[in-house]
């Protein structure tokens, strides 16, 4: 070795005594729950080598290919010189002459995971995986062999992985065993580094992502509503301030919504919320308020109709970008501003139709493990979707953990 250089790390370190006591406990089928960071990859990747090089057949699932590309380097690595190892890239296949062998998966594409008898299959971040996957593909795929399975990953609301859960904890299922950590117990991550984390992560997402609680379903989003309700009702525009605006346009039944942000004090200064006129009246009423705020800039959903209308808005020189609501775009924009209003960062109008809005907002945990946001059934939206965009445009914090950005 080059004098200075020093070794590199190994692929897969040994394990952590907690780790190990999964790794090593007897049960057919482990559910692990635990917090980001906490060392599941790592965990995983020392069963499956270990398991390979004990002449067994082996499947590492990820919900999606690229999640897969990680533990594919480091088990490219552990193996890298092996006697007589069979390498294939484009499959993610490793195999052993006598038999082990690794091949990896992404449970995005069920139909490319039939076919074959496992001793073990790896499920990383096995929350994010549908039940079908689970329960339709991977656990006949361990039938034959009496194949075990190694479940892990933080938790996504009350999906199946909390019921596989709740079977590892129940002490008549003999096959079953359950652990459940939070990041902490990861003693490389410095306890300021988790503390820094809190304070600007919403406490729901906290809990649900480093302390590895399984939240109950249709809670509540957004936390300290009314005490965040603190800016006055008479601003009025100032010279030197920066004024932000985000518009949401109404449905059949809803309303179009416009809040605007002084965002020099990070205060909502005005909110405005009509329906049942024309487009073009809207559009009218839009660009007066932006003009009276003197708006730099305004952020609008685009979806529907909301396209034609941003196109005509710029064509009367109004500065309006457009957002596209998607599954996946939602949740971060969401998450931001239940963060915002939680850390005291942003202060409402104390709008009853707002405020009620947003003590009203729930999500739901789909089976892919996305939160799905939304009013409840027959409540408006409009005035969260306006703020949150507004929101986006005042300054975003630096929360970036929802999976959709993964
Ligand atoms: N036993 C260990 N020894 C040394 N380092 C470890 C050990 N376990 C985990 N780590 C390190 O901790 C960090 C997180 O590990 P890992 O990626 O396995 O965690 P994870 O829970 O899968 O994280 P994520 O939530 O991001 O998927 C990595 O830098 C990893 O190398
Ligand atoms: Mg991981």
């Amino acid at each position: 070795m080059l004098p200075g250089i020093e070794p590199r790390p190994p692929a897969i370190p040994d394990l952590r005594p907690d780790q190990a006591g999964v790794a090593t406990h007897p049960a057919r089928f482990k559910v692990v729950a635990c917090g980001r960071r906490w060392g599941k990859t790592t965990l995983g990747l020392y069963l499956a080598a270990e398991a390979m090089r004990r002449g067994r057949r082996v499947w590492w699932v990820a919900p999606t290919y690229n999640m897969a590309f990680e533990p594919w380097l480091a088990l490219k690595q552990a193996f890298e010189g092996a006697d007589g190892l069979v390498k294939q890239e484009a499959a993610r296949y490793l195999a052993l002459p006598d038999g082990g062998s690794i091949s990896i998966k992404s449970a995005d594409a069920p139909d490319r995971l039939r076919g074959v008898g496992l001793d073990l299959v790896i499920v990383d971040e096995a929350a994010f995986i549908s039940q079908y996957v689970w329960q339709a593909v991977l656990r006949p795929a361990l039938a034959d062999r009496r194949g075990r399975a190694l479940m892990i990953s933080t938790p996504r609301g009350r999906n199946w992985f909390y019921h596989a859960f709740q079977r590892g904890l129940d002490p008549l299922a003999h096959d079953w065993e359950a652990w459940r950590a939070p990041t902490s117990a990861n003693g490389l991550i410095a306890p300021e580094e988790i503390a820094d984390v809190r304070a600007l992560t919403p406490e729901r997402i906290f809990r649900q992502e480093y302390e590895a609680e399984f939240l109950e379903d249709g809670g509540e989003v957004f936390r300290g509503v009314r005490r965040a309700a603190t800016a006055p009702v008479d601003a009025a525009p100032q010279p030197g301030h920066r004024y932000v605006a985000g518009i949401d346009w109404g449905r059949a039944n809803d309303f179009t919504a416009v809040a605007i942000l002084d965002a020099t004090r990070m205060a909502l200064v005005a909110l405005d919320r009509f329906s049942g006129d024309e487009w073009a009246l809207q559009r009218a009423r839009i660009a007066a308020l932006l003009r009276g705020w003197g708006v730099s800039l305004a952020l609008a959903e685009e979806n529907a109709m909301g396209g034609p209308n941003i196109e005509a808005l710029q064509r009367e020189g109004l500065p309006v970008r457009p957002f596209s609501m998607t599954a996946l775009s939602k949740p971060p924009l969401i998450e931001s501003l239940v963060l915002g209003i939680e850390c005291g960062d942003l202060r409402l109008l104390p709008d009853e139709v707002l405020l009620g809005e947003l003590e009203s907002y729930t999500y739901q945990t789909l089976p892919s493990g996305r939160n799905r946001y939304g009013a409840p059934p027959g409540l408006h939206d409009d005035t969260v979707i306006a703020l949150a965009l507004a929101w986006k445009l005042a300054g975003t914090p630096a929360f970036t953990l929802s999976m959709a950005e993964v």
